[in-house]
């Protein structure tokens, strides 16, 4: 019989993030599904956020007793339950209606952080009120500083833990599978108009009862009555501020009074410049394969910032983890946490709260099997002598290593 995997719609069937992603296909219509999934330009950052992983190898140690494991970590000295986290995605609601409430409360409920996306579709004080946990707030840095500074402050108001700043989108990145959908901006083609109306399940989760989703966070920036997400591009891009630079990190790091952290960085540089500026913490990332098709992945650049910067700020990064085993992979080679992006979406995308609920629940039961077959018990006992490089048949030393060794 050939392989097959499971088709129906009861999210504890799924057993993978893959399975959820096929679910999560199935139910959503061409143009949403199409956002979420793609990459710029030829895709190629895409692909090779995942193709890395095929190139590091794990080599266990056995006859360990592994029978107490424990996967919590301390993240900006305050227990996680796992050592990773819900990254920021804008746009949670054409995946399920208010998905950024039900992927925060599965993510407080697993206890491990959200971080809301600035163009999220629910207000980031209602986020906090309904799902409670530890929230990090993702910060756009458009234009209009007063809009910031406000923004800012109900952060703080509502508790939010750390404020992420994304810098890799001095440019709009070029997803141009994304764009060939719409006949202008925020107007779906023909053909994907029909598409949609063959989703009645997603219409009637997302559509129907509530209308298209709505940029909760940034109205003030917004022509009056123009909060739809479908007409917040060109408004929003004429926000968009490529002057961005290092004075502005300054400026936040005055303002900001918690831990803030720099998502986009690809370099021991830029990672140095962080520490140097009192950032908190790096989001190693390449936004997903979204922004500059060729760029390198987060975890090819990860052992030289973990020998460079480790201790003098929290590690982190995001690109492609899908599995329990990408995830060790990066703790191996030094890395404090992982962010997901996309694997949370297609929980959601899949089945909704319960859907995001059982991404989280399969990546932490496969990283508990994998810290077992590795032969320790901890997250902190990881042994970096369990991983090597496969194609260049190299070794890193590690977290107190001088990195690649060959
Ligand atoms: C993103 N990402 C993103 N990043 C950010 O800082 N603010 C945002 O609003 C968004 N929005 C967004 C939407 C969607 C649909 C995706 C897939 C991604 C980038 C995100 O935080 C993260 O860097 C990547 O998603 C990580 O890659 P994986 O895990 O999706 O492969």
């Amino acid at each position: 019989m050939k392989r097959r995997r499971y088709q129906g719609r009861d999210v504890a069937r799924a057993l993978t993030i893959e399975d959820l992603r096929q679910m999560a296909r199935r139910r959503a219509p061409n143009f949403a599904w199409e956002y979420v999934e793609g990459g710029a330009e030829e895709e190629v950052t895409l692909r090779r956020n995942r193709e890395v992983f095929d190139d590091i190898a794990l080599v266990p140690r056995t006859l360990v007793d592994v029978s107490n494991r424990r996967l919590g970590i301390q993240l900006f000295g305050r227990d996680s339950a796992f050592p990773f986290l819900i990254g920021p995605t804008g746009f949670n609601g054409f995946m399920t209606h208010e998905g950024d409430v039900q992927l925060a409360t599965a993510a407080a409920r697993a206890g491990i952080p959200f971080t809301l996306s600035t163009v999220s579709t629910v207000a980031l004080d209602e986020v906090a009120r309904r799902a409670g946990g530890r929230l990090w707030m993702q910060l756009y840095l458009f234009r209009d500083r007063d809009w910031a500074r406000g923004l800012i402050e109900r952060a703080e108001r509502a508790g939010y833990e750390a404020l992420m700043l994304t810098v890799d989108i001095s440019v709009y990145g070029n997803r141009e599978w994304d764009a060939r959908n719409f006949a202008k901006p925020g107007q779906l083609d023909l053909r994907n108009k029909i598409e949609t109306l063959m989703h009645p399940r997603w219409l009637f989760d997302v559509m129907i009862p509530h209308g298209t989703p709505r940029l909760a966070n940034v109205t003030e920036l917004l022509p009056p009555g123009m909060t739809s997400a479908r007409g917040a591009s060109a408004p929003l891009g004429r926000q968009h501020n490529p002057s961005l630079n290092w004075d502005d990190v300054a400026w936040l790091r005055d303002l900001w009074p918690r831990k803030l952290i720099i998502k986009g960085v690809n370099s021991v540089a830029d990672a140095t410049r962080a520490a140097q500026y009192g950032v908190d913490g790096v989001v190693l990332s390449n936004h997903g394969g979204r922004q500059l098709d060729g760029a390198v992945s987060p975890m090819e650049v990860l052992p030289e910032v973990v020998a460079a910067l480790k201790g003098q700020l929290t590690i982190m990064l995001d690109g492609g983890f899908r599995r329990g085993s990408d995830i060790v992979k990066a703790l191996l080679l030094g890395a404090d946490a992982v962010l997901i992006g996309r694997a949370g979406l297609y929980g959601l995308g899949a089945g909704g709260g319960a859907g995001a609920a059982r991404a989280i629940d399969i990546l932490a039961n496969e990283i508990d099997r994998v810290v077992g077959l590795l032969g320790t018990d901890t997250i902190a006992g990881l042994d970096p002598g369990c991983v090597r490089w496969r194609s260049q048949g190299r070794l890193y030393k590690g977290a107190s290593g001088e990195g690649p060794e060959s």
